[in-house]
């Protein structure tokens, strides 16, 4: 069994953040959200992954995640270029994945539970492929599966206006080598994708057997700021605590705090966990971070009271003020302008932005 990460498409639910890199490798708990599936990949016994690279932020991402030895995986990269949609960015992978199976997991999901379950259930039996599903509320935003009261799947339905259930498929998939032929059938979709969940409907029309699989505990799809912010809250309900860093007397630290060997909480600085801060941040006095919080490296925050929110890295956060459900991308900086007049914000703010002030 191989994986295929899949790493391409614009982000533009994620502007201006993705402006500048992919949307992958945004920060979950102070983690590139790609490295939570490689991690899940390796824990289901997949050492051979290949990453299938868009247009956006290939250097970044091979720069990070290299030859994949530092995770204990063996990396190969495969160029997509242009996002015609998930079924062509599969189809890209044919040579590498040879005779194999295949994960095929999206990397801006993140799941709670991992992928072995589904790998163990579907070699288990004769599949064409295996879904992994979970209830959504808004099920018109996603590829819907069909299951029979025995858990067969009798259809998959690409974002339908008449959703015949709220199962959605989840962007982790196992596939056999069967799925390439189903691949070069496909037609472009209404939004002028090639589109995974028909390429698994066709698969069941021609007599395949599909594995379904109701994935238990939480699943994000990291694609808006908000899930970014909820996928955060999720990954840090979860971690373990390790101050390996420097907590000065007369700072208040409460509940679990991930603190980096080289982060520094200062005298007369509160911290309330859950809360991440990664190396050589230093959170001075007067500076609140509150539940939720993950603070990026090479950080200075003092004064500001945060929750909530993800600071990437490289920030200088100094003002007198609240910052609550916020994202706030590498380099960002948020001083103090009390002092001069005219009073008012003074900001130098990207494309597509959004504040609420
Ligand atoms: C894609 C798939 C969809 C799946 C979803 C999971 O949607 O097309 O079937 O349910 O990922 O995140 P997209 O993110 O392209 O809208």
């Amino acid at each position: 069994m191989k994986g295929v990460l899949l790493s391409g498409g614009t982000g533009s639910r994620l502007r201006p953040i993705t402006h500048t890199g992919p949307k992958q490798l945004v920060p979950v708990a102070n983690k590139p959200v790609l490295e939570y599936a490689i991690e899940d990949l390796k824990e289901a016994g997949i050492t051979k992954i290949g990453i299938i690279l868009g247009n956006k932020g290939r250097e970044e991402i091979q720069d990070i995640l290299g030859d994949g030895s530092k995770y204990g995986v063996d990396i190969t990269y495969i160029v997509q270029g242009n996002p015609l949609g998930l079924a062509h960015a599969a189809g890209c992978a044919r040579d590498f994945v040879g005779d194999d199976d295949f994960v095929m997991y999206l990397g801006d999901n993140i799941l709670k539970s991992g992928v072995r379950d589904l790998v163990e259930s579907f070699e288990a039996g004769d599949y064409g492929a295996g879904i992994a599903l979970q209830k959504v509320d808004d099920p018109q935003a996603f590829g819907i599966a069909d299951v029979d009261d025995n858990g067969n799947v009798m259809e998959l339905i690409e974002k339908p206006d008449d959703p015949p259930t709220n199962l959605a498929l989840i962007g982790v998939y196992v596939f056999s080598p069967a799925v390439f032929d189903a691949i070069d059938e496909l037609e472009p979709s209404w939004r002028g994708e090639l589109e995974i969940t028909d390429a698994i409907q066709s698969l069941l029309e021609d007599g395949h057997a599909i594995d379904s699989h109701v994935v238990t505990g939480w699943w994000k799809d990291t694609g808006k700021p908000e899930d970014i912010l909820e996928a955060n809250r999720l990954v840090l309900e979860d971690q373990a605590l390790d101050t390996a860093g420097v907590i000065e007397d007369g700072a208040e630290t409460d509940g679990r705090i991930q603190l980096a060997d080289s982060a520094t909480i200062e005298d007369g600085a509160v911290v309330r966990g859950p809360v991440s801060i990664a190396a050589d941040t230093t959170i001075k006095a007067g500076t609140y971070v509150g539940p939720y919080t993950s603070i990026g490296a090479n950080c200075i925050l003092e004064n500001i009271h945060i929750e909530n929110s993800v600071v990437i890295g490289d920030s200088m956060i100094t003002a007198n003020g609240r910052i609550v459900d916020s994202l706030l991308g590498r380099n960002a900086d948020v001083e103090s302008a009390e002092k001069l007049l005219p009073e008012g914000r003074r900001l130098v703010v990207g494309e597509n932005s959004q504040l609420k002030l």
